[in-house]
């Protein structure tokens, strides 16, 4: 079958080949993959991501939707031709020695015309949304739902900041936010990402590249500061995030995408390192997102498995809005 592969051990070293079609074992099940999602941990693979130093090759991509094919022995609950998408953090504790099984890095993952999974963390794809809409879900909706409910505890009528708008996790966050009730004020480096998420229900936007974050979420807030922040940038943004809290503010930080900082400015702070979320709950997750029937935002330009590199390309320059996607089949 056709795949993108990246060895995590050599920089650049992303490409498409045929490799052999997966073969299951009892607990598993076969998809063949409709579309997939890319994720900004796709781009830490083809950077030799120090933690998965030494796993070598393996398929890239962690999210995707698709058609079950074949089935193991020991599942149940699961027919051929169930259209599914696959959660990619295949353990419900990120706890252990080992990097978990993660699909797209240690585990062969999405970027191929099939891709096993085991059944225990597979879900039906919503009716309601297309495959390509489907393949955006997994690892943003999980994320979001971390910093929104599950470890986040955003209540409605609490202000947030919401740092990066584009990022695609990060506009997750704001639609699963707006219908709880929360009041969000975004930042973004682009006026036009501010508007769109304006219409996605966004109160405010600040441009970081041209205003002062912390002195624009304070006026906005008649000097009190913001709830809760959520930032995912890091280096760049963690002093603006800080600055904005409110007295018994609390921030939220699920990733650090401009690079690490050092942690001790995180001291004088109400911090949560948030994240991913186990399968029980991404089922409570997508069951929400279903109830209101919330479209996932994706950027308009769909790639093609040939056109992976531009795909990734789009990602490097954080110039799209919403989740890039890749249509396999
Ligand atoms: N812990 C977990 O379970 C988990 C799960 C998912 C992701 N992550 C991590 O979270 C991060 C984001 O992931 P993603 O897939 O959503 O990334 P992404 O789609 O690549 O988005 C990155 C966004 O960061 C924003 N940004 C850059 N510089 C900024 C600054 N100075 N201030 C505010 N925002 C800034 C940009 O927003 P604008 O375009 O609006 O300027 C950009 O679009 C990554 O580091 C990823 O590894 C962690």
């Amino acid at each position: 079958m056709k795949a993108v592969t990246v060895n995590i051990d050599e920089s650049n070293s992303l490409k498409l080949e045929e490799v052999q079609k997966p073969s299951i074992g009892p607990d598993e099940v076969l998809i063949a993959v409709r579309s997939a999602a890319l994720n900004h941990r796709d781009l830490y693979m083809t950077k030799q991501w120090q933690p998965l130093k030494g796993y070598g090759t393996f398929i890239a991509g962690g999210d995707a939707s698709g058609v079950i094919v074949e089935i193991g022995s020991s599942v149940s609950g699961w027919m051929l031709g169930d259209e599914v998408i696959i959660n990619p953090l295949l353990v419900d504790s990120e706890d252990g020695p080992n990097f978990p099984p993660f699909l797209g890095g240690p585990t062969d993952g999405t970027f191929a015309e099939f891709v096993k999974a085991p059944a225990a963390f597979i879900l039906k794809k919503p009716k309601y949304l297309t495959f390509e809409e489907a393949a955006a879900l997994p690892l943003a909706l999980s994320t979001a739902w971390g910093n929104t409910t599950v470890q986040g505890k955003l209540q409605s009528g609490e202000t947030l900041l919401l740092q990066g708008i584009g990022g695609g996790v990060a506009t997750f966050i704001l639609q699963i936010a707006v219908k709880m009730g929360v009041k969000v004020i975004v930042t973004s480096s682009s006026d036009e990402k501010i508007e769109k998420a304006i219409e996605l229900g966004a109160s405010y936007g600040i441009n970081y590249k041209k205003d002062n974050v912390a002195k624009k979420g304070m006026e906005m807030t008649n000097g009190k500061g913001v709830d809760a922040v959520i930032d995912s940038s890091g280096k760049d943004s963690i002093e603006s995030s800080i600055q904005s809290l409110s007295e018994k503010g609390r921030l939220l930080i699920f990733g650090s995408s401009t690079g690490s900082f050092n942690k001790e400015i995180l001291n004088t702070v109400n911090f949560h390192e948030t994240g991913m979320v186990s399968q029980a709950d991404l089922k409570n997750a997508l069951s929400f997102y279903a109830e209101h029937e919330i479209h996932p935002v994706l950027s308009p330009k769909i790639y093609s498995l040939e056109e992976y590199k531009e795909a990734y390309e789009e990602l490097e320059k954080g110039q799209q809005f919403g989740k890039i996607v890749i249509k396999i089949s």
